[in-house]
């Protein structure tokens, strides 16, 4: 027994190289996030697909200092929801859940076609929604980039490092409680 190898594989990758990546194997990242389970089969999940173009220099201003290397990422899908298009089960805010299946989906299906992809929080909601004309009532929950795997060179040295670096997570006995907590 093992761990499926698109798991062990992911890492939220920066060094992205500049081949286009094809349409072909955009709606596939999409169709993967589009099968994603929902509570009460709400979906409520909107993608926009940004490629190189106009529209993506504009969206790439949006991006927090930190996120610089996502320019350089040829594949940005922004994930948009609706605070109420969601499930209201037990006033949680199934609808962020929802969404983060539909991303981690989306993540898997890019490393089985051998690319990076990268979900971020770091970027202006406001600047982005004008500039790709979201409707007031929506909100931006993350901003996903795809590319393939390139060098490091524009990267900074602490994110070089991180390139490279192993799993960084919480012991398993921390987080798990067996037969009650
Ligand atoms: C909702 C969310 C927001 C994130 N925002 C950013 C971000 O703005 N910039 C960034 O470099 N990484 C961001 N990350 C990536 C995390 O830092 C990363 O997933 C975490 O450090 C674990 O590393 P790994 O994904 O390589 O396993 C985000 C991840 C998630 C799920």
């Amino acid at each position: 027994m093992k761990l499926l190898e698109e798991i062990e594989k992911r890492h939220s990758g920066r060094a992205y190289a500049n081949t286009p990546v094809s349409d072909d194997m955009i709606e596939l990242i999409l169709e993967a996030g589009r099968r994603a389970p929902s509570c009460a089969n709400t979906q409520a999940w909107n993608f926009i697909i940004l490629k190189d173009s106009q529209a993506r220099d504009k969206a790439n201003e949006a991006l927090s200092g930190g996120n610089y290397w996502g320019k350089k990422a040829p594949v940005m899908i922004v994930v948009v929801t609706t605070p109420d298009g969601g499930c209201p089960a037990h006033k949680l805010p199934y609808f962020m859940m929802d969404i983060g299946l539909a991303v981690e989906n989306m993540l898997l299906q890019a490393v089985h076609l051998k690319l990076l992809g990268h979900p971020t929080a770091g970027w202006n909601e406001e600047s982005l929604k004008e500039t790709l004309n979201i409707p007031e009532e929506y909100r931006i929950a993350t901003v996903v980039f795809f590319g393939y795997p390139g060098d490091m060179e524009h990267l900074s040295d602490k994110h070089k490092e991180q390139e490279n670096g192993g799993l960084d997570r919480k012991p398993m006995d921390e987080i798990t409680h067996w037969d009650g907590w």
